[in-house]
């Protein structure tokens, strides 16, 4: 059998920020899934687009076609990105033209589906004109994507017109959440371009034929009851980074000459600090970050990729001597092996999904700061149900993170954090054995897939 997936390297990275990062938070996601699914012993084809395309070379095992020359959008705006008929129309004509000749040369192996990012909305036409299957990748929560579904209603309530003075309070809605959550979330109307690509990936997820996401029954148990009523396409819950890592799909180089130092520092003593793979932040909060990690008088490795900070090349603005003996600063790191390091006491985070689920994988306490899109509701998610992090959320300010440091890493608190995190990583285990929730639901669609008539 062949499945068709697209991994979402699009122009949409570059649109993200501005700044051409590599959206490895999309694209991590597809391909661990494209490698479970082989595994599972599918024949996988990736359409992919030009721009940041995938290192081919790392997966022997897949065909890749790429179906979009998009380096001419490589400057786009998320706006820009949003607004663009061009790209929905060139990518879903290129898409269709390139399935097309798949569907009409696969006698001998025949396609089963189509499996897309969430956000590639306009794959559902495409699938639907062709009669093929569309399984959905959301690549965030269960719990995003219910508030995701409900921007309309909170923008008719009026939440993205509130003002300062009501950041604390309670979101009647989504008791979990704050009016600051919401507002973090980098909305201002329902009729905002990105509120309607938003719309747009809501509706078409709706319309497929399943979907699936990157997290695991116990994580999200009440939203999973929540989902039907929104979502009634068959669900599937599969932690993809307990089954593979995200290492061979990273689009920057990994260093790991930090590797020698993390191994001489004593259990649970480092701070791994990382803000993914778009964010970005002004010169002005790096400092605050950069003393705020000195003032903890904690170790850390943090990850400060080239474009993190606005108008700067890298650390040029960091006083000299810095970080020290006791830290490392790196470009980008294998991230996944670095949390599940036993030097690693507590990660420092934006709160991207795939950050989130990976130091759940591997069982470390979280220090949440969250920036924009799905992070606030994933912060307020791990700091608030789960309790396995605790949130840093006002702004970068350097007593601030000293203090939130120590009592993650320090402090009782701390201890009783880890704990919690220990158990939720054992019931991630759990859940991966025979009869186990995620176990069940790779197995069911496997079952799924299969089943589809070609
Ligand atoms: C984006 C959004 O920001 C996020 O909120 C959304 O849920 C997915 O899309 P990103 O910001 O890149 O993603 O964050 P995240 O989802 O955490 O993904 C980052 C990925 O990059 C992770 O898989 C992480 O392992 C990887 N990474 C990060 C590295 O491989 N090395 C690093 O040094 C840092």
């Amino acid at each position: 059998k062949l499945i068709y997936t697209l991994p979402f390297c699009t122009i949409q990275q570059a649109a993200s920020a501005g700044t051409g990062e590599p959206l490895q938070g999309h694209i991590n996601p597809m391909l661990q899934l494209a490698n479970l699914l082989y595994s599972k012993g599918f024949n996988i084809t990736i359409l992919h687009t030009n721009f940041n395309a995938p290192k081919i070379s790392n997966f022997p095992h897949f065909t890749f076609i790429s179906i979009l020359d998009n380096e001419r959008f490589s400057n786009l705006s998320i706006l820009d990105f949003a607004q663009s008929f061009i790209f929905k129309q060139d990518g879903g004509d290129d898409l269709r033209d390139q399935l097309e000749l798949l569907l009409a040369s696969g006698k001998d192996e025949p396609v089963s589906c189509l499996i897309t990012d969430a956000l590639w909305h306009f794959t559902q036409s495409v699938a639907d004109s062709l009669n093929l299957p569309r399984l959905v990748v959301r690549t965030t929560s269960l719990y995003t994507t219910i508030v995701y579904a409900s921007i309309p209603l909170l923008d008719d309530r009026g939440y993205f017109k509130l003002d300062d003075t009501h950041l604390e309070e309670q979101v009647g809605e989504f008791p979990l959440l704050k009016v600051k959550d919401i507002l973090k979330m980098g909305i201002k109307s329902k009729k905002d371009p990105y509120a309607e690509l938003i719309g747009d990936m809501v509706k078409q997820t709706k319309a497929s034929s399943g979907i699936i996401w990157n997290s695991f029954k116990e994580l999200e148990e009440t939203e999973l009851e929540r989902v039907p009523h929104d979502f009634p396409a068959p669900r599937f819950l599969i932690p993809f980074p307990k089954y593979f890592t995200a290492s061979s799909s990273s689009l920057l180089d990994q260093d790991r000459t930090f590797f020698p130092w993390l191994d001489q520092q004593p259990p649970k003593s480092v701070v791994y600090v990382s803000f993914g793979s778009i964010s970005q932040v002004e010169e002005k909060e790096l400092l605050e970050i950069a003393h705020g990690l000195v003032y903890s008088k904690q170790a850390f490795l943090w990850v400060v990729r080239p474009g993190f900070v606005n108008g700067s090349t890298w650390l040029e603005s960091l006083p000299n001597g810095f970080p020290g003996e006791r830290g490392r600063v790196v470009k980008w790191a294998p991230q996944q092996e670095v949390l599940a390091h036993e030097a690693i006491g507590a990660f420092w985070t934006h709160s991207g999904w795939n950050s989130t689920l990976e130091s759940v994988c591997e069982g470390v306490a979280m220090i949440c700061s969250p920036l924009l899109g799905d992070q606030p509701l994933n912060a307020r998610y791990m700091s608030d149900v789960s309790r396995v992090g605790v949130c840093l959320e006002n702004g970068f300010q350097r007593e601030e993170i000293s203090s939130v440091i120590r009592r993650v890493m320090v402090d009782e608190e701390g201890k009783e954090i880890r704990e919690r995190m220990r158990v939720l990583k054992q019931k991630l285990d759990v859940s991966l054995m025979k009869g186990g929730s995620s176990n069940e639901s790779m197995e069911s669609l496997i079952h799924f897939i299969s089943s589809f008539q070609v």
